[in-house]
This record gives C-alpha cells, structure tokens and sequence, in this order.
C-alpha cells in the first residue's frame, strides 16, 4: 500500500528552514502546555494598537460555547497588511495580478495597494459605509477584490464575499442574511475567455428577492461589457475612487470585532454565515502561511483558490500580507488558453510556492506528463494541497511532475470554520506520508472518537474533533449563535466536531477520510446535500429527491441525485437535462449535478426517514453490500433503483 511509502524532510531543506523536526516538536509541546505563553507570544507578529493583556479566554462547553483571543488587545487588520510594509517594503510588489488572457498582468506594490486600498475607503465611507456595516462582494478575481477586502477591514465594515460563480438567488440570500447595505461588484468576470455577468446576477438578486436592506451598489469596469443601470443605486468603483484621499485614518478595532462573514454549506438547512474576528485570525492566518510554505523574504507566493473560498481570505489575502509577502494573484483556469497554464504562470512569474487543489491536480494528470510543456519550473520550492483529501497517486504525481522530485508537498487539512491551516506537514520539520495531512500546526489538539464521543487512543479510525481552541477560530455563526453552538459542539460535548472521519497511524499522522455527514466536496467546495435537494423539489414537476456524492475520477466527489417525480410526470431525456440546468441556475456551476436518476420510490425507514445509505451504496454501484435493508417500508424499491442505477462501472 502507498500509504507505507514517506518521504523523509531534505537535510538541506531543513537546515535552512524555519522550523527542522526538533524545533516543531518543542514549539508544539509549549503550544500545548503553555498556550497563553506560546499565543502571547507569537501574538506580537501582527500590528497592534494597543497591545492585549489577556491571551486566551476560550470555552467549548455546550452551555457557554464563548471564544475569545487577545480580547483586550486593538488594532486593524489593513494595518498589518499595509501600513507596517511602507517603510521597509514599499516598492516590493505586494500583488501580481496574472489576468484570464496570458497578455494581461500588473504588479501592484505595497505602497499602490495603501494608496488604493486607503482611496476606496475613502469613498465607500462617502457612500454611507461605516463601522459594523456588512459588506457583499460579488467580484471577478481582480485586484480590486483584495481591495475592496481590505478597505472594509480599514473603515471596520465587515465583508462577506460571494463566490462569483453563485447564482442570483443564492447571491440574494446572503445579502440578506447580513442585512448588507453595500455589494460591490463588477460589471462582468472573465473565466477562460467566457464573460460572466456578475453586475446583471446583482440586479436579479437585489429584484428577487425585494432585498430593501441594499442602498449602493458599486461597480467595478472589468470588461466594459453592457449592463443595466440604476441612477438611483448604481455607482462605478472608478468615479467614486477618482478624486478620493490617498490616506485614510484605520478604524481601532476590538480584536473580538467581526472582520468577515463567509457563508459554507452544513449537513442540514441552507448555508451558514461563519464570523471571523480580527485578532485572533491575523496572528493564525499569518503564522500558518509562513511555517507551512517556508515563506521567506522576496519569495514569489501562489495560491490558485478564488477569493470567495476561505482559502482566498486567508492565503491569497490576509495571511501572505500580513507576512510582507508577493501574492499572485490569477483571474483565469488552469486550461486557458490550454493546460499548460498553470506552468506558463509558475514560469512567468518564477514562483516558488505554490497551492491548489487535488481536482485541478488530477484533472492536470489526465492530460498527460507533458501537460505543463517546457514551462521552466525551477523556481519551485515548496507545493501545497487544499480542500479534499489528495489520493496518492495525485500526490505522486503533483510531487514527482511539478515538483520534479524536489519540492515538498504541504497537504493542508482545514476549513472555512477553521480560518486556517490545522493539520499540515511543516516542510522542514515533518516527513510526507502520501495522503496524509500528517501532524497538527501549533496549538491544534485534534483527537478521534468514536460515535458516543469517547476519546480513542493509538492507531485508529474515528470521528476527528478539536478539543481545544485555536486563535483563527470562527466564533459564531452570523445572527444565530444557538445554530453555532449546535452544529459544532453537541455532538460531541466539549471538543469541536469537525464533520470529518479520520484514521491516525501508529506514527500518529492524521488520515481524513471525508466527511461523516451530508456534506459533499466536488472539486474542493463544500456542498450541502440539503441545498441541493431544496433547489431540486422547488421545481414544478419534482415530487421528491435525495443527493448523495459518489467517487468521481476527477472533482473527488460527483453530484448523484434521485428525483421522484409528480404524479403525471413522464420521465424523459429533456426533464433530466431540464432539472440539471434547473440546479445550476438556482446555486451556480458547481452544483450541478453529475448524474439523475428518476425514482418512481426512495428507500425509507417505516417513520419515513430516507436511508441515505442505501442510496450511496447504489450511487457508487456497490449495492453488493446494502446491509439490512428489512427495516424499509417498502422494500421492493430497492430493486427498481439498483436496475436503473447510472454509474454502471
Ligand atoms: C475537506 C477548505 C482532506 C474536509 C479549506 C473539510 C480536506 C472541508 C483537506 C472543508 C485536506 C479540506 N485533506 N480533506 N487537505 N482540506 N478538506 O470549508 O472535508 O471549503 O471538512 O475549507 O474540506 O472545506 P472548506
């Protein structure tokens, strides 16, 4: 089996790195038993107002869930991503920006980005903007989107961003759900030479759903394409911006005080709006990006995520700026113009480290060896892995292909709940183990328990929990702290219910195996499999329907859906397209499902529950191993769904 395969840290490697294998074991171990003196230490990384006397006041009891880091501490976030760089690294570029088309591309150095970040907030505060505000960005992956980001921290507005691949209602509902009183937008995105109208997508959200909490909408001019235009809402980024301040006086901010909102998809209902604080987040996302990529002065950084994903908040974003960083940026797909982008840009730009996601990985394999062409790749030096669980053979190839058997590979184990990194190989400390996120970043206590919650000691599978609190924790979930407190921490009383399983080894590395719950990764975002079902039974000729995910070579997970219909309803080539395009215009693209499966019946419990196992098995065309199937109400349906299953292997 691979997973017996490791390989060992490079000496060299490590003796220039910031943290070889001793050093991590012995700034873990104080993590752990000192964790107000470790945090309070390394708490000082980030720029502060007025410095915090109180470190940590953390506590997962299902009673009082309340989690506070440098409680009494202030500060601004811009501030340590902009200000603190002036001095020392003014002229560095702070971003480059690689555009959709290979022709177009700007560097933007650290006093650019204050003095644009510094105009907006200017005039988002001319528009009516103000501190506690929540802010909606709906942006392209354009430079004024770490703007925007960045202005709201400056004036103490809270950002949400959504994905721009989110449809109009899915758009509308968060707006709602912050009450927000400002999006920003632009007129459209470009992906691979497509245009998306991101500006018309606002317009039906703000109409749909009677949004009247929406005063301003700015706009910013990606492609100039036509739009629709409401003297009385509508503003263009470039005029407000034009004759605005190139200083702007940050807002003090309580270290507890929300920084952003970003909406995920849960096991149940309809996507969440995590709150992120400011203190706390900083210090973790900084301190992350950092030690897992090596990151040292004047290295070239790339993370390939969208800035709607928490990865884009934290590791294109907050974490590398804070850190002094140059960021990369990329508007496009890693197949456009064709599939040797991505090496295109790592030589272009000579960046030296770089983070994706296995799906882009595997989809780069199925290419072939070649796919990257003679892009130079020597820049390279270290590789990281987000959002799924990474198969070996994707490992070996990302390591041996675009690492050329030189870089080591950082799979990162964490999630939108998390602000940042939890488990990760540190790449001068940890041995890889393929498939392995491996040991836990500092002050991150993971442990695995079975279904009543008891913890599990040695080599094990098991529910993966945290037992403790870390500083880029979410704290809550916008508006409904009971939903928090909830989801997180009654399952298992007293640790962090992650929804992931895991497996540790007798090394004691962690294996995630998937998540233990209704969610499904496709491609590396986070789908609820009740979104998908409530968009499904909202149309006409839908009676009933049950997602469920299933292996697929390429997204990790593919969409599976049983739909039953109305009384009256043929079944028919047309419906089944009709209700994929149905999926995908009530969520976005990335919901649509993979494969339909008309079901005249769904296997349920006698009190009407629907058993989700049966359907996963005959999903992944398994149905050798169904287990007990007596306890249905009716179980001939079964058979019906077995012979008119759709992923026939
Ligand atoms: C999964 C993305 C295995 C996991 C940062 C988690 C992973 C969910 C990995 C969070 C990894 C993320 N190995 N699984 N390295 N990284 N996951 O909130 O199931 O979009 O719970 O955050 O992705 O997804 P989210």
């Amino acid at each position: 089996m691979s997973e017996t395969k490791v390989y060992p840290v490079d000496t060299e490697f490590a003796s220039q790195s910031w943290v070889d294998n001793d050093t991590y074991l012995s700034m873990y171990e104080k993590s752990i038993t000192d964790p107000e003196g470790f945090w309070g230490e390394h708490g000082r990384r980030i720029e502060w107002m007025k410095p915090y006397t109180r470190v940590k006041n953390t506590s997962f009891d299902p009673h009082n869930v309340d989690i506070r880091w440098y409680e009494d501490g202030t500060l601004n976030a811009s501030v340590s991503c902009l200000d603190r760089h002036l001095e020392s690294r003014g002229d560095q570029v702070a971003i480059i920006w690689e555009g959709d088309d290979p022709s177009e591309d700007e560097n933007i150095t650290y006093r650019d980005l204050y003095e644009r970040v510094c105009k907006f907030a200017n005039a988002l505060k001319a528009q009516g903007a103000k501190k506690g505000d929540v802010i909606t960005l709906y942006m392209p992956m354009i430079p004024e989107a770490a703007v925007a980001m960045l202005a709201c921290a400056r004036i103490g507005a809270v950002h949400s961003i959504v994905f721009g691949g989110f449809s109009p209602d899915a758009l509308a509902a968060r707006v709602e759900g912050g009450q927000s009183n400002i999006v920003i937008t632009a007129d459209q995105s470009l992906r691979g030479g497509k245009a998306v109208p991101l500006k018309d997508n606002v317009d039906l959200a703000l109409k749909n759903a009677g949004t009247e909490c929406c005063k301003k909408v700015v706009v910013v001019k990606r492609t100039g394409g036509d739009i629709a235009w409401d003297d009385s809402r509508d503003v263009w980024y470039e005029e407000i911006v034009a004759d605005a301040s190139t200083e702007c006086a940050p807002e003090e901010m309580g270290a507890e005080d929300p920084l952003f909102i970003l909406y995920t998809s849960g096991s149940t209902g309809q996507p969440k709006g995590l709150k992120h604080t400011t203190g706390g987040y900083m210090v973790y996302a900084s301190m992350t990006h950092q030690y897992a990529f090596d990151y040292k002065d004047g290295d070239i950084y790339w993370c390939t995520a969208d800035v709607g994903w928490v990865t884009g908040h934290s590791y294109i974003v907050y974490g590398p700026l804070a850190n002094g960083a140059t960021s990369l940026m990329f508007e496009g797909v890693p197949s456009y113009p064709d599939n040797s982008r991505f090496g295109r840009v790592i030589e272009k730009h000579k960046v030296n480290q770089f983070y994706t996601a296995p799906t882009a990985i595997r989809a780069l394999m199925q290419q072939g060896e070649d796919v990257l062409g003679d892009s130079d790749l020597s820049t390279l030096k270290v590789l990281g892995s987000v959002g799924e669980p990474i198969n070996p053979e994707a490992w070996e190839w990302y390591h041996r292909i675009i690492g050329q058997g030189r870089c080591p590979i950082v799979d990162t184990w964490w999630q939108t709940e998390t602000g940042g990194m939890m488990i990760m190989p540190l790449p001068g400390a940890t041995a890889a183990k393929p498939g392995s996120a491996t040991r836990p970043f500092f002050g991150v206590q993971p442990a695995l328990v079975d279904n009543e919650g008891n913890i599990l000691e040695g080599a094990t599978d098991g529910n993966l929990v945290i037992t403790d609190s870390w500083p880029g924790q979410g704290r809550s979930i916008w508006g409904d702290h009971d939903r928090f407190v909830q989801t997180y921490f009654s399952t298992f009383k007293g640790y962090y219910t992650t929804g992931d399983g895991a497996r540790r080894d007798e090394d004691g590395y962690y294996w995630i195996t998937g998540r233990v719950d209704d969610v499904i990764n496709v491609s590396g975002h986070r789908m609820g499999t009740a979104e998908v079902e409530s968009a499904l039974v909202a149309h006409p000729k839908v009676a009933e329907a049950a997602v469920v995910g299933y292996p697929h070579d390429i997204k990790g997970q593919g969409i599976y859906v049983y739909v039953t219909l109305q009384a009256g309803i043929e079944e028919s080539d047309e419906l089944l397209k009709e209700l994929r395009t149905w999926v995908r215009s009530e969520i976005g693209p990335i919901a649509t499902p993979d494969l339909v499966q008309f079901a005249p019946g769904l296997p349920k419990t006698r009190s009407g529950k629907i058993m989700r196992r049966i359907l996963r098995k005959v999903a992944e065309d398994d149905f050798g191993s169904l287990g007990d199937t007596s306890t249905l109400a009716d179980p001939t349906v079964v058979d019906d769904l077995i012979n008119n299953r759709q992923n026939r292997k």
